[in-house]
């Protein structure tokens, strides 16, 4: 098995990478069997505490065995002997043979290894070194102006590092946050979108609308499979497609 690097990067803080990080992982899992690890580089462990807490939870409470928790669980078992995406911790500031190892010692045990960033991440040289390590990066875009700009330099470090052929990635843009071309902040997204077309950054079709569902992720339960306009599970298809990865294998 050769196990795919994917991180959902950028360089703006509370984008939400920890939170579509988590909704990919644990849809990779439910979704489509694949066996998945995800690496919190992040300090403050958003991901980590999110899990503790939900673990902490089951404790407490021990779920019904009609609830979604229990369900998903022991259908994530059965199809991959994985309970829900495995978590590891790592350090930006270790050295990067350290770095290195623990991410080769994942390699060939999974299908998928997410990687969490930091919320704002600077091009320390170790984030440099660890982007080359990955083979896909989906960078979430919110509109509002500093957002805008703080992602639109890491996608354009990103193409030059690509167009230097120091980044094996592809990466990809996608809207988040996302309310429709006319609501709140509509045009500003319709102006990013016939930006990014015309200076050819790659921009996903769906985006990923505002939603309560989404505010309180698990890293546990994946989200529901649906078809309403505003499900985010038509960006995760598009994703699914991207990894070449077809829901009937
Ligand atoms: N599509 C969304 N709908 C609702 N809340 C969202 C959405 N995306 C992100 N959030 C919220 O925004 C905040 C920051 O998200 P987070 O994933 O922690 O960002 P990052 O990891 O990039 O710092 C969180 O409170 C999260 O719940
Ligand atoms: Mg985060």
């Amino acid at each position: 098995m050769v196990t795919k690097y994917i991180s959902v990067s950028s360089s703006k803080g509370g984008s939400g990478k920890s939170t579509i990080t988590s909704i990919l992982s644990t849809g990779l899992l439910s979704h489509l069997k694949r066996r998945i690890a995800v690496v919190d580089i992040d300090p403050q462990e958003s991901l980590i505490d999110a899990r503790k807490a939900e673990l902490k939870e089951i404790d407490n409470n021990p779920p019904k065995s009609n609830s979604l928790i229990y369900q998903t669980i022991l259908k994530n078992k059965e199809n991959t002997n994985q309970s829900f995406p495995d978590f590891f911790k790592m350090s930006l500031y270790d050295d990067f043979a350290i770095i290195k190892q623990k991410l080769d010692s994942l390699n060939g045990k999974y299908d998928f290894v997410f990687l969490d960033f930091p919320g704002s991440l600077n091009i320390h040289s170790n984030t440099i070194l660890l982007l080359k390590e990955l083979d896909y990066i989906f960078i979430p875009f919110y509109v509002d102006k500093n957002s805008r700009s703080a992602t639109f330099k890491f996608a354009h470090s990103l193409k030059e590092l690509k167009g230097k052929g120091m980044l094996k990635a592809d990466f990809h843009l996608f809207f988040n946050q996302f309310n429709g071309y006319t609501g709140k902040n509509g045009s500003s997204f319709k102006v990013m979108r016939d930006f990014m077309e015309s200076k050819k950054y790659p921009l996903l079709k769906n985006a990923i609308y505002s939603s309560p569902e989404i505010e309180r992720y698990s890293t546990i339960v994946p989200i529901k499979v649906g078809a309403g306009i505003k499900n985010p599970y038509h960006l995760l298809e598009e994703i699914y497609n991207i990894l070449n990865l077809n829901q009937n294998e």
